[in-house]
């Protein structure tokens, strides 16, 4: 079945020479010279939190996206929290969303006391599939969240019109995907709310922090109260007006992000581009490489969108492998390439599944790609040699356990 195996191509697995001698990472920040004086010259000012970064990064960054207003968040989850709670989100309200994402999107509907319910995915993209949503659709139905998954933005116009005629709101959970375009437009300027994260796997980093973007005045202020206690001005500005009065009018929380953070997040959306083309120029090379790999499927890039490539996630052909994803995975790892499942369905872990009796089978779409996902390493910082080693290293651990009929 199997050929005789070159000295060279015995898998680390089972005692040959691993491709690379240190573990490359799925992801990793950039931080540089200018990065870290952006963050010292803080440091030495008057205001380390609140003060005047907060209001430039969020201008910079609203500009960026092509959106009216940004509203800074201290992590992508907080964001999405307060977004939830923008949308009105309450007891007894529901919100569709997909199961293909990190628990933090499905999570902040529960924050706010709603259901959020699962709607499958379309099998090229893994995104929120709009033809499965309608049928999820009922009277207590508030919100859509779609996730721009691994940064291909979701299908948004036909999610926006089904919104539009159930009068819905539409939280974009894009924290895969700054800079990425659908349809000629900027992600960030599209949804009703659009939710960033700067973890520091992330396209830029604040060490945590997060963003929501929105041409809406009214959401932009209940964003800006929920993420400062519920009170209605902050300490910045009741300082400028000479002023101590304030009134708490809703429930909110301490979800700001800081001055040395909203710094670092400044100096690196100006580098944000080149990080962008960089990803870009990675995707372009695995692709090419990969195409003739046995049993691996690249992601798919439709045509009308520009991704930002947060994440590289191929999926195997089972049934042409001998072995399974587990097997491939131990295997890509012991080559020392930090490979990566990027999502188990969010409906499939214990809390949802013992909160909501699901069992599996509820999204089967979402559910077959996760037995078949791998992340292949993607960050701005990874080197042409980096690249060569991710593809010699999948290419010697596909070819090995391919099924030779
Ligand atoms: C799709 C998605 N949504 C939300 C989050 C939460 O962001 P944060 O880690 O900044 O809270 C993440 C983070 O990994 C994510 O990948």
């Amino acid at each position: 079945m199997r050929k005789v195996q070159k000295a060279e191509s015995v898998l680390a697995a089972q005692g040959g020479q691993p491709v690379r001698a240190r573990l490359l990472p799925y992801g990793h920040q950039s931080i540089d010279e200018d990065d870290i004086r952006a963050v010292v010259e803080v440091l030495r000012s008057d205001w380390i939190t609140t003060g005047p970064k907060v209001a430039e990064f969020e201008e910079a960054f609203a500009d960026y996206v092509g959106a009216r207003y940004a509203v800074s968040f201290s992590s992508g989850t907080a964001a999405l929290h307060g977004a939830a709670f923008a949308a009105g989100l309450g007891p007894g309200d529901e919100a569709i969303t997909t199961p293909m994402t990190f628990c933090a999107t499905a999570n902040c509907v529960l924050y706010q006391g709603a259901r959020p319910v699962f709607a499958d995915v379309c099998s090229d993209t893994l995104n929120l599939n709009p033809d499965e949503i309608g049928r999820w659709i009922t009277s207590h139905t508030k919100a859509i969240l779609p996730v721009d998954y691994a940064g291909h933005p979701a299908d948004l116009d036909p999610i926006l019109e089904l919104a539009d005629r159930n009068g819905l709101v539409v939280i974009e959970d894009a924290c895969h995907a700054l800079g990425a375009e659908y349809k000629g437009r900027r992600v960030g300027s599209i949804s009703h709310m659009t939710v960033f994260s700067f973890h520091p796997v992330k396209h830029i980093t604040t060490g945590e922090g997060g963003m929501v973007t929105t041409n809406d005045a009214e959401l932009a202020r209940r964003l800006r109260m929920f993420r400062n206690h519920g009170i209605d001005s902050d300490a910045r500005q009741r300082q400028a007006q000479g002023q101590w009065y304030y009134e708490m009018v809703s429930l909110g929380y301490n979800y700001r992000l800081t001055d040395i953070g909203c710094a670092l997040g400044l100096s690196q959306l100006r580098k944000l581009d080149a990080n962008l083309a960089r990803r870009r120029q990675i995707a372009a090379r695995y692709a090419d490489a990969l195409r003739n790999v046995p049993a691996l499927i690249p992601p798919a890039v439709r045509p009308d969108v520009n991704p930002a490539w947060h994440l590289y996630p191929t999926r195997l052909d089972l049934p042409k492998l001998c072995v399974g994803r587990a097997e491939i995975f131990r295997a890509l790892r012991v080559e020392n390439i930090g490979v990566n499942v990027r999502y188990m369905p969010v409906h499939l872990h214990p809390y949802y599944r013992e909160r909501f009796s699901y069992q599996g089978g509820e999204c089967p779409v979402a559910e077959r790609a996760y037995e078949q996902l791998i992340s292949l390493p993607m960050f701005h910082g990874i080197t042409d040699q980096d690249i060569e080693d991710v593809i010699g290293a999948v290419r010697k651990v596909l070819e090995y356990y391919a099924r030779h009929e």
